[in-house]
This record gives C-alpha cells, structure tokens and sequence, in this order.
C-alpha cells in the first residue's frame, strides 16, 4: 500500500503504550517510521526494554528506537508501575529484546524522521503517547523541523475527566511546562493538533471473547496482546479492560470513529490544586470577553469528545489478528 501514513510514536511503555506500538506496527494503512522513549509509566529504561519487546513481538525489527529524557523539564519523575506492573509492561517475564537502541538521542531520531518524511512530501503524523518532556526538548532544538510536523494526536489531558489529580491527567501532570510548551510550538508553527483525552480514553474496552480471538491467532504480536489485556483484567478486577493509548493510534485509521470539536486548550501551570490540568475552553458563544482577562488560548485544538468504543476496540483486535494470516 503506497499511500501509507508515516507515523512516529513517543511512549512511556507502559501496558496501552504496548497496545498502541502493536496497532501502530500492524495495521496496512500506517507506515511506522520511528519511536521515542521518555520516562513516564517506568523509568526510560524500562520504557526502552519494554518498546523493544513489544516491536520484536510484532516483527518490526525495521523500527529505529530512540531513547528521551528520563525526566519531566522541571518535575521529578512520578512512575505508574501500581498500574502497569514493576517492570513497566505487567511484568510477563520476557526475554530480553534482541533488538537495540538507536545510537541518536530521540530528540535527533524524531527531527530526522520527520525531516526525511517532509523531504518525500508526505508528512509525518506524531502521536505522542506519554508526558510530552522529548516533543518540548524537540520544539525549542529544531524549531524548523517542528514547522514540518504534518499533525500532531496526543494521548493526554481531557475536558472533563482527570485521573493523576481532581484535575489533571497523568501525562500532562507529569510534565505539564511540556505539553504547555508543545501546544504554544503548534500555535506558532500552524500544526494541526488533536487531543486524544480521557473523555474518550477508556471506552474501547477489549472484552473475554477478544482475549480468545486473540488467543487463538497463536502469533507473539497476539500472544503479547492477550497477556497485556489480561493483566489489566487481573489488575482492575474487570471483564473488559481499555486499549488506552491505542485509541489514539486508531483515530489515524478511523477517524470517523471519534467524535471531535475545534476548541481553544490550555495548560494549567501555576494552580495548586489544578496544575496541569488542561484547561479546555467549551464556552460555545462568543460571550463577554470584557469579563476575561485572560482571552482566548492561542492553541485550538481538535478535542476528542465522544467515541465508538467497541468499533475501536473491534479494529485493535482485527488488526492483530488479521496479521496473523
Ligand atoms: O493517563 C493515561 C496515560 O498515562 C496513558 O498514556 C498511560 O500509558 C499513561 O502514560
Ligand atoms: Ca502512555
């Protein structure tokens, strides 16, 4: 398939990280060109071992991995293992990955990569996955290469729905200076930007009958995905569980899937209670700026707002297993 998407994720590998590294790998439409790794979910070496597992598993030797920061810009690292297991990825008790590291650091894999793809004329799609600290790094380093983003879908944040804090969400509270920064790069440099949040984040849920299908396919990519949606069924004590991060790989196939508005977004930096927090603008008419001191984000942004999830759910799993034959 000649008109593929060249896509490039940055993850926090992480048990949704992994989920959506094996829709990105798999699915026919997709030309997944490169990976970034920043700590977030694990420690960056973790992230690192646990990206390299999942890309062996789905046959991507191909797939240059870059390793990012091991810290937010300003924060100290907070891990999420209470969620995805001591070893980052629910602890399944792998080998170690044969494949290696690229010797670039991310922030130079993610500008040659969108570079080359800009130079072919096909934009490269950039879905960050994880606390957005080597996308910032990237903006402020390579601000013309940044320009040559063709979009940007970013798992992060959410109009209405938290979970790190009562107001924010885990990647953007991780690191919140860099997804303030990332979202002031696209104002600047005109790249179209999608907000996969929480508001939509949970709903593609992969169910027992998945984990069989799965199961059956009886290859390491459907192998690696019914253990990684197992686990969060043991986990959470659950029949179904959300693909999380893979969402927003999906939107790139389905967008019709999802349903979005164009709204101003923000981040919260200063708030003691809401730092972090992205401040996601609904009003819907023009309204009283005089009362506003603040006026309007200079970031808009397409905000996920409702989804299908088990249409979502369904293509995760028909990916997978469909690569199977
Ligand atoms: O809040 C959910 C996000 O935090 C997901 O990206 C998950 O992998 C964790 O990084
Ligand atoms: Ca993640």
């Amino acid at each position: 398939m000649t008109d593929r998407l060249p896509v490039h994720l940055d993850v926090d590998t992480g048990v949704d990280d992994a989920c959506a590294l094996l829709l990105a790998s798999l699915h026919p439409a997709l030309d997944l060109r490169s990976v970034t790794c920043v700590g977030g979910n694990a420690p960056v070496a973790d992230v690192t071992r646990n990206t390299l597992t999942v890309l062996e598993a789905a046959g991507r030797h191909d797939v240059p991995v870059g390793v990012g920061a091991a810290r937010p810009l300003l924060e100290q690292p907070i891990d999420a293992r209470h969620v995805h297991g001591q070893d980052g990825m629910a602890d399944l008790g792998m080998p170690a990955p044969r494949l290696s590291p690229d010797p670039r650091h991310a922030v130079d894999l993610l500008r040659d990569s969108v570079d080359s793809a800009a130079a072919q004329g096909s934009p490269i799609t950039l879905v960050p996955l994880a606390p957005m600290t080597n996308i910032a790094l990237y903006a402020r380093m390579y601000p013309a290469s940044f320009a040559r983003v063709g979009r940007i879908v970013f798992m992060g944040g959410g109009a209405h729905v938290s979970n790190a804090t009562a107001a924010a969400e885990f990647n953007i509270f991780h690191d919140p200076e860099a997804a303030a920064l990332v979202l002031d790069a696209c104002a600047e440099h005109d790249v179209d930007v999608t907000m996969y949040g929480l508001d939509v984040f949970s709903e593609p849920r992969v169910t027992v009958d998945h984990l069989a299908a799965l199961r059956a396919a009886a290859t390491p990519a459907s192998t690696l995905a019914a253990e990684l949606m197992s686990f969060y069924h043991k986990r959470f004590g659950v029949d179904d569980a959300t693909i999380g991060d893979a969402g927003a790989v999906a939107y790139l196939v389905d967008p019709e899937a999802i349903g979005t508005r164009r709204l101003p977004v923000r981040v919260e930096l200063a708030g003691t209670w809401t730092r972090g927090r992205t401040i996601v603008d609904l009003r819907d008419w023009a309204g009283d700026m005089n009362h506003d001191p603040h006026g309007v984000a200079a970031a808009t942004v397409d905000v996920a707002l409702t989804i299908d999830g088990p249409r979502v759910a369904d293509l995760w799993v028909r990916t997978i297993t469909e690569a199977a034959q």
